[in-house]
């Protein structure tokens, strides 16, 4: 009886313990647009430093806006000339990044979207994979999970596609944010994390 009941309270810290553990890395809900031109664009858009178009400058926007939001969005999350991708913040959603975007393009007038206007992508999953992750995830550098290594990859499925979405773009342990490629979109992450879930996957099923 005692042993049980010690066995359930162990079980159940376990449990407590892994739900933590599954929880933390998730990041939070989507920033407003104002937040995250408070915390980060302001620094040069508040300025014009570098040249950044100020936010409230109707006619210095007027050039950048001519060709629409999405473009805008694109060239945000992709960096364009002095403007670094996402802002020097990878850890940034597209979804951030484009009401980010409307907020400054509309002086703060518009309505947050709800959808990135934009999510570039700029390679395939498997060039993306192959050249750049493969980096660290071809031979498990820094305890990556190997490409194809199903037992590697096993834990970390019970996050969900979304878990392990949050870990690539925002980073995770000795995984940095974006796997250290600021320009790469949410689309290109997605596309990357799904290649390599699903060559686990297939190594599962060879004999
Ligand atoms: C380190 C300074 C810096 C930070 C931080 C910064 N920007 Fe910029 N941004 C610039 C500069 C410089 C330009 C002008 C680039 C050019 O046109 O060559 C620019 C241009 C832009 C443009 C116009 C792009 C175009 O297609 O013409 C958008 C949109 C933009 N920034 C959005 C953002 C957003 C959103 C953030 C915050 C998440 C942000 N920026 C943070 C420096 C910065
Ligand atoms: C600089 C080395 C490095 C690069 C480059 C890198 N990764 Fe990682 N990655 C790691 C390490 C180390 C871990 C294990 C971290 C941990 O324990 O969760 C990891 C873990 C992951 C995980 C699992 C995260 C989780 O929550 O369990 C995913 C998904 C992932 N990487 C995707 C990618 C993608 C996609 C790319 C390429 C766009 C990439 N990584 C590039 C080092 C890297």
């Amino acid at each position: 009886m005692i042993n049980r009941s010690k066995t359930s309270k162990v079980c159940m810290t376990l449990l407590g313990a892994s739900a933590f553990i599954f929880v933390q890395p998730v990041q939070a809900a989507d920033k407003t647009g104002q937040a995250v031109v408070q915390e980060v664009c302001a620094g040069c858009h508040l300025t014009g430093k570098d040249g950044a178009p100020v936010i409230g400058d109707v006619q210095g926007w007027l050039s950048h806006t001519k060709n629409g939001l999405v473009k805008l969005t694109e060239n945000a999350i992709s960096g364009i000339g002095k403007m670094p991708a996402h802002g020097g913040q990878p850890i940034l959603t597209d979804l951030e990044i484009s009401r980010a975007v409307a907020f400054m393009v509309s002086s703060g007038k518009a309505v947050d979207p709800t959808k990135p206007y934009a999510s570039p992508t700029s390679v395939t999953a498997e060039q993306l994979v192959t050249t750049r992750c493969a980096a660290c995830h071809e031979d498990a550098k820094s305890g990556a999970p190997r490409l194809g290594d199903f037992p590697a990859w096993k834990p970390r499925f019970q996050k969900g596609m979304d878990g392990l979405m949050h870990s690539a773009i925002g980073g995770h342990k000795g995984m940095p944010s974006r796997g250290g490629m600021d320009n790469l979109s949410d689309t290109d992450m997605r596309n990357a994390v799904t290649y390599m879930v699903v060559q686990s996957a297939t190594y599962k099923a060879q004999p």
